[in-house]
């Protein structure tokens, strides 16, 4: 096996490990080969839900080793350091992120076991990633600040208004902290690109930003 080889077949720790690629071209081809030429001709795409069970689980491995270079290597650098700095103290006003189409969530639970002080929404409209989400972060702790919800990404808006969430912020925080009016940090992880519109989920998406929050989206092992 050449170096590059090795780095995306054997060692997961690797950004560009990616073992599932395979599988999931496969699942993906069983999913969609019958309707494509229709889906071809119409435009519309077909929607994540339509595909096989195996493909949440193909999605979820291929990008692991990729979400762990973005919580230890893209957080750390990039983030304003105004965000930083309020991110690495357990004493600030929590900071609010939002992982949109979060899938099985893992990425929202992974900041929220390195970042217990501040809270992770992660948003997917695929009834059974948010519920294998719900049931891990149960499980792994269970995590208190992350909180998973099963809603249309077209058509969110501010925080106050995703369901449940007041009942969750206020249960965390009690009097302390009044709910955010928008998100610090949204992220778009590998999604943004297979949305039918996705400059009109950009400005969707601005409602639910603060006024000095940051936008990330990922594309293809890509960070913007
Ligand atoms: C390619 S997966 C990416 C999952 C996750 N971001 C990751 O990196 O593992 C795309 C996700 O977008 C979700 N999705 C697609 N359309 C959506 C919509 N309109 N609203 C909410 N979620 C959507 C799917 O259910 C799926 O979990």
């Amino acid at each position: 096996m050449t170096e590059a080889q090795k780095k995306v077949f054997l060692d997961p720790t690797d950004q560009f490990y990616s073992i599932a690629q395979p599988l999931l071209c496969g699942v993906l081809m069983n999913s969609a080969i019958n309707k494509l030429p229709e889906e071809m001709k119409s435009g519309k795409g077909i929607p994540f839900s339509d595909l096989l069970p195996e493909s949440y689980e193909a999605v979820e491995l291929i990008e692991d080793g990729f979400r762990r270079t973005l919580l230890n290597d893209w957080l750390p650098n990039k983030l304003p350091s105004r965000l930083l700095s309020r991110l690495q103290s357990a004493d600030s006003q929590p900071l609010l992120f939002l992982d949109v189409c979060c899938g099985r969530g893992s990425f929202s639970r992974e900041l929220a076991k390195k970042y217990p002080s501040h809270v992770f929404v992660g948003l997917d409209n695929h009834k059974p990633s948010i519920e294998s989400a719900r049931e891990d972060a149960d499980r792994e702790g269970p995590l208190k600040n992350v909180f998973f919800l099963l809603q249309n990404a077209e058509e969110v808006s501010t925080p106050g208004t995703f369901e449940g969430f007041q009942t969750f912020w206020n249960g965390l925080f009690k009097e302390k902290y009044p709910i955010p009016e928008g998100c610090d940090v949204v992220t778009f992880q590998t999604t943004l690109h297979d949305m039918p519109d996705p400059l009109a989920l950009l400005r969707t998406f601005r409602k639910s930003l603060s006024r000095t929050g940051v936008l990330l989206v990922t594309v293809c092992f890509q960070v913007q």
